[in-house]
């Protein structure tokens, strides 16, 4: 059921309370990569433009020690999304304690127009659900919008328990979460064949869901990773000091049985006798690894058969690296998956994290159709799975 949008909204004259994922990578207070917070920017300027103010609120992190360690506070956000904007972006330095309060009231007293509360993780009723916590962060505006895609696989209060409590007031979808789900939903549920799906990444376990589902859906299941090795373990092949899940192997058997010729595994591997750039390397074929090496790659002939695969297809989904991405040469697999993708005319969706950084670092994000700003929200849509922080939302 379509999801009643920001842009259907008439915000003139009112606050929005609007769910953001900023929970972006930082060092120090230096951000490394202001993604999401550019996604972030059609919704809020659609409410600014609209006559409406914005009440912006995100985590960021995990912090677990003291409430408000400022290594987790959004503050270098608030500064990045002002220059992002053009525009000031005040800044509460809590949640909803005395200065958000005094800083909603002045914005819903006309002055600015956008407001960011600082991590909502800082409380703790933030991933209790607590119902107190809602009703005081719903209590701020008029509607209620949630853009943070990321987030949308979490039911933590202000993805879940803030639009209930928005009673009969609007609780909408923001532009970036609607193109998410558009696309992702589009290729899972109507793919334009052949639809070739590439799951990598070092854990069979993370990613089992995925793979399960994925062959009910796709012609073919490119593996690559670490997770290969779990694999190869079920097959009873050597992996040498590859690093392995031996308490997945059953589940890794279980797949390989339900995936017949559609699981397409590594014919070949690259190899080092120790996790570093200038180790001793060999290629071997799959299932030889030598006892004193370990797998940290695919081999060249595998990267080539992927790349034909990808060339053909006429929908590509990729999610997790083929190797160990950060240690050239250990990157070439993935670059020739990502190369792949970039020259194929498919419909192409690079799930969240480790493939969307690569896809940016490698500089072919504008050549393919999506990159999703979710990590664990693109997989459990890649899994079948319904966002239950989406479905509370109105019916369009
Ligand atoms: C993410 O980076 O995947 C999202 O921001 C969700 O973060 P979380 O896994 O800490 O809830």
């Amino acid at each position: 059921m379509a999801k009643r949008s920001i842009s259907d909204l008439d915000v003139a004259g009112k606050t929005v309370l609007v769910r953001v994922d900023f929970n972006v990578p930082l060092d120090g207070d230096r951000i490394t990569d202001d993604r999401r917070i550019r996604m972030a920017l059609p919704t809020i300027q659609t409410i600014l433009a609209g006559g409406g103010r914005a009440i912006l609120m995100s985590h960021l992190g995990r912090p677990t020690g003291e409430p408000s360690d400022s290594q987790f506070s959004l503050a270098p956000v608030a500064k990045r999304l002002a220059e992002l904007l053009g525009q000031d972006v005040s800044f509460a330095t809590d949640v909803v304690g005395e200065d958000a309060r005094s800083k909603v009231a002045a914005l819903r007293g006309g002055e600015g127009g956008v407001l960011l509360l600082e991590n909502l993780r800082f409380h703790p009723g933030e991933k209790k659900g607590d119902s107190e916590f809602a009703h005081a962060l719903a209590g701020m505006a008029d509607a209620y919008c949630n853009d943070a895609f990321g987030t949308s696989h979490r039911t933590d209060a202000s993805m879940f328990a803030v639009p209930q409590a928005m009673d009969n007031r609007p609780k909408v979808v923001g532009l970036l979460v609607a193109k998410e789900i558009q696309y992702l939903s589009d290729v899972l549920q109507n793919p334009a064949r052949p639809f070739v799906a590439i799951v990598g990444g070092k854990k069979v376990s993370d990613k089992i869901l995925v793979i399960k589902n994925l062959l009910t859906i796709c012609d073919s299941v490119l593996i690559g990773g670490a997770m290969a090795y779990t694999f190869s373990l079920a097959k009873g092949e050597k992996v040498g000091k590859s690093f392995v899940e031996p308490d997945r192997v059953d589940l890794a058997k279980e797949l390989l049985a339900v995936g017949g010729d559609k699981l397409v595994l590594p014919v070949d591997t690259h190899c080092g006798d120790d996790f570093s750039s200038d180790c001793n390397k060999q290629v071997v074929a799959a299932g030889e690894v030598p006892d004193e090496m370990e797998g940290l790659d695919i081999g060249p002939e595998t990267a080539t058969q992927y790349a034909d695969l990808v060339r053909n297809a006429k929908t590509v989904v990729w999610n997790g690296p083929m190797g160990v991405f950060e240690l050239p040469p250990f990157d070439a697999g993935t670059r020739a998956v990502a190369e792949a993708i970039a020259e194929s005319d498919a419909v192409s969706i690079i799930g969240g994290g480790d493939s969307a950084a690569a896809i940016e670092q490698l500089g072919f994000a504008d050549r393919v159709t999506h990159v999703s700003t979710g990590g664990g929200a693109s997989l459990a849509m890649l899994e079948g799975k319904r966002f239950e922080a989406v479905d509370v939302l109105d019916d369009a």
